[in-house]
């Protein structure tokens, strides 16, 4: 497909469905499958689900509506899209752009690992239930030298390829495999743990609320993985936003877009903790989880490389489906700005990538030692800086922005496409824009620097 930035005309999603699908393809990731549940198994399960979706409401959908209305409204790039609005503005787009970029870095080492994984799950190399081995396995992995950023850098060439494409050729081509594909395999593996003997005790912990356990920092963590989860707050649905067309409903869209999220997030949270707690594992071993107790589980099952080889496979869908949003954040940026064409602008990024993404894997082998935020390696400051503070500040200031600055009339004209469409809870959006965004993101904020 030819990219047609460098003319007057830009590029547009082929279809409705297209569009849906690879949105929900950048907050379907890792975010779902590896963080939802190890974030909701450290903050007790039940309470930790019910505050995220009391957040889901408040925050989540409002933000979406926004990101997307701003992005085809403008047609321009997160930087772009705020400068077009008001030009001393561009740097909360460019607040994103950084964002995109530090997420991928590290983003990418994962996605490395699960292509690892995979291919371990094809030789049969996962196939033992010694917790000594497994452990090892994971250990020597991620504090190589070498395998890790080689792993990296083949995932960073698919999603380079892929976004190389184009918006219609290449994410949205890829997004029809990958969501199907990701939807199918995710209920196989949450049927097949939920039926294991013991399974029951993993929904329960998951769905059952125990309100001992809510605190502040349980709501910090709720705030901070809605935003991950659904890509808000560093421009990614502006973006995305940004190549749709005129006749799209898009107060229909900002609904079913996070709706397919959570969806995905829960059914990731059915496949991983019943299988855990069938296993007496601990469900509060973060990322342990997806790539110890998983591959220990299913080696006690008949069937078990095919199961973790569907595993893995569903992994990786998600990762890609992602790291291209993340990538084309940065991408679009280069291309209206500053006018280099899509293959240049993919590649130098890319390599940029690779290298920071190189330096992140190091920081879990040799360069460990080193430390940078509140004591930790370069990976986890990556992660923590981008997740727990550009991303929740991106989306205060949007609401601000939205809100306050460009108005919020005009961008309901906009997201009525000028009055054509009913967007029947437009008044109760106004008030969460103007007043509950900005305040409830302010008071976690304030509470957590306390
Ligand atoms: N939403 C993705 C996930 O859950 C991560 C992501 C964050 C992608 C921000 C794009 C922008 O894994």
């Amino acid at each position: 497909m030819a990219n047609l930035n460098q003319n007057n005309e830009r590029e547009q999603w082929g279809s409705k469905l297209g569009f849906i699908l690879a949105a929900s393809g950048s907050a379907v990731g890792l975010g779902n499958l590896v963080k939802f549940p190890a974030v909701a198994g450290k903050n007790g399960g039940g309470a930790f689900v019910l505050v995220y979706f009391i957040i889901l409401f408040l925050v989540g959908f409002t933000l979406m509506l926004a990101e997307i209305v701003l992005g085809r409204h403008t047609k321009l790039n997160a930087i772009g899209a705020y400068r077009k609005i008001r030009k001393n503005w561009a740097w909360v787009g460019g607040l994103g752009v950084l964002a995109g970029f530090m997420i991928l870095s590290y983003y990418s080492v994962i996605g490395g690992w699960v292509i690892n994984y995979l291919l371990k799950s094809l030789t049969g190399a996962l196939k033992t239930s010694d917790a000594e081995v497994i452990n090892q396995m994971f250990g020597s992995l991620v504090t190589g030298t070498v395998e890790p950023i080689v792993y990296h850098g083949i995932f960073m060439l698919a999603t380079m390829i892929i976004v190389i494409g184009g918006i219609g050729g290449g994410i949205e081509k890829s997004s029809k495999i990958l969501m199907p594909g990701l939807f199918i395999m995710i209920i196989l593996i949450a049927l097949r743990s939920m039926t294991l003997p013991g399974g029951v005790e993993g929904i329960k912990y998951l769905l059952v609320p125990d309100f001992s356990k809510l605190s502040i920092g349980v709501v910090l963590d709720a705030l901070g993985q809605v935003f991950f989860s659904l890509s808000l707050g560093m421009g990614c649905m502006i973006t995305y936003g940004s190549y749709l067309g005129e006749d799209t409903n898009i107060p229909q869209s900002a609904t079913i877009i996070p709706l397919i999220d959570t969806g995905v997030a829960l059914l990731a949270g059915l496949a991983v903790l019943p299988a855990v707690f069938a296993y007496n594992l601990d469900p509060n071993a973060g990322m342990g989880i997806i790539f110890k107790a998983f591959p220990a589980i299913f080696a006690q099952l008949p069937f078990g490389n095919f199961f973790s080889f569907i595993f893995f496979l569903l992994v990786l869908f998600a990762a890609l489906s992602s790291s291209i949003s993340l990538l084309e954040v940065c991408v679009s940026y280069v291309v209206d700005e500053w006018k280099m064409n899509r293959k240049a602008a993919v590649t130098l990024l890319g390599l940029i990538i690779f290298v920071i993404g190189s330096i992140a894997s190091l920081s879990y082998g040799p360069w460990g030692h080193i430390k940078f935020v509140a004591g930790l390696n370069f990976f986890d400051s990556l992660d923590f800086i981008s997740a727990n503070y550009l991303l929740p500040l991106g989306g205060l200031l949007l609401c601000i922005f939205v809100g306050w600055v460009w108005g919020t009339d005009n961008a309901i004209k906009e997201a009525t496409n000028g009055g054509k469409l009913t967007f029947s809870l437009a008044s109760l959006w106004v008030i969460l824009i103007k007043y509950v965004g900005p305040v409830a993101i302010t008071i976690v904020f304030i509470r957590s620097l306390i």
